[in-house]
């Protein structure tokens, strides 16, 4: 590590220590040897293997702590590979030099794949998982100014309005209450901060197949699963290829055949037997329109609403305080301007 690389680190923790907050009291925490503690209430959050503990376990998302420790590297970005950075890009429409010099939350960062980005671009970068994929993100970015966090996204330990940007990509939808946890995350953004979502669409009809099958799927065993997967998903992706190939009736038959048992189809063998793991095995997966996640970001007051190039992503911005939110306070039950007296 560089110098400048272990002064940047050492200010991430001194930011981390001021903005770090008791889970059930909302009191700062104090550091200790094994991690932080809470003078106010006593409970103390551990640092096992290099990522600080604010859940016991890691609930129903045990599924991903597999999942992301037998795939820990398969979509990390490296020298001559960048594919991590276009999908970050066009889930978010963040751009390098937005993120420079930044405080930036990763919300459910799983191995770490977009921090890896953020962090490259300059940000610096806490990355919070309800699983133990918070280790493996821990491991892939131990040079980086990154610092991860088992949590979860209903219960964060982090006193308002601490970061610049917070980011959440393909996390949300699988929880129980995809709303619920999207509302929690704004008051953690400085007043002017963004924060971007990225979700499953609801707009894909045909997800209502993989829908059935998930039913079953997620009630495996994860290792049974993915043995069953590491056959299944080589099958598919030879029979669309050989439909393809077939004159005239091959590509739409491809299509449906695609559309009914949905299992990914990317050029790596490895990233497709992840992607349909991922797809098959959470135990929750809603899917959203636009309509109903610009009323959420609405509802939490945030403006300047964009959508990013994939589908759906949304941006939105927290109102500096000041004159904006004092407009916003003096808007009548129907909209209308109140005159002040
Ligand atoms: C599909 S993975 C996406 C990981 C990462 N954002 C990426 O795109 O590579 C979903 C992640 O959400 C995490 N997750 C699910 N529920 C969560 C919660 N309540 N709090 C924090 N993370 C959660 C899972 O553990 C999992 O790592």
């Amino acid at each position: 590590m560089t110098e400048a690389e272990s002064q940047s680190q050492s200010r991430l923790s001194a930011e981390l220590l001021s903005m770090i907050r008791c889970i059930a009291c909302r009191e700062p925490l104090k550091r200790q040897d094994d991690g932080y503690s809470c003078s106010a209430c006593g409970r103390r959050f551990p640092e096992v293997r290099g990522v600080l503990r604010f859940v016991a376990a890691d609930s129903y998302a045990d599924s991903f702590s597999y999942q992301w420790q037998r795939y820990a590297r398969t979509q990390l970005d490296h020298s001559g590979r960048s594919l991590s950075e276009h999908d970050f890009i066009k889930k978010t429409g963040f751009a390098p030099e937005e993120l420079r010099g930044k405080l930036v939350l990763d919300v459910g960062c799983g191995m770490g794949r977009f921090a890896e980005v953020a962090t490259r671009w300059g940000a610096r970068v806490i990355g919070i998982d309800l699983s133990a994929a918070a280790e493996v993100a821990a491991r892939n970015l131990v040079d980086r100014d990154f610092v991860a966090m088992q949590a979860d996204v209903f219960e964060l330990p982090f006193a308002p309005e601490s970061f610049d940007y917070i980011y959440s990509i393909g996390v949300l939808h699988h929880t129980p209450d995809c709303e619920k946890a999207f509302k929690n995350l704004p008051q953690y953004l400085k007043p002017g901060g963004s924060i971007v979502v990225w979700l499953y669409s609801g707009y894909n009809k045909w997800y209502r197949f993989s829908d059935q099958y998930r039913k079953l799927t997620h009630r495996m065993s994860i290792r049974q699963l993915h043995a069953a997967l590491r056959v299944v998903v080589p099958f598919f992706y030879w029979l669309d290829r050989g439909l393809r190939a077939l004159p005239l009736v091959g590509r739409p038959l491809a299509g449906l055949v695609h559309h009914v048992f949905p299992v990914n189809r990317h050029p790596d063998p490895e990233v497709r037997v992840l992607d349909t793991l991922d797809w098959y095995s959470p135990k929750y997966q809603s899917k959203h329109t636009y309509e109903e996640v610009f009323r959420w970001f609405e509802n939490c007051g945030l403006e300047a609403m964009s959508v990013a190039e994939i589908s759906i992503g949304v941006r939105g911005r927290k109102p500096l305080t000041g004159p904006q939110n004092e407009s916003q306070e003096t808007l009548n039950a129907t909209g209308a301007p109140v005159e002040r007296g």
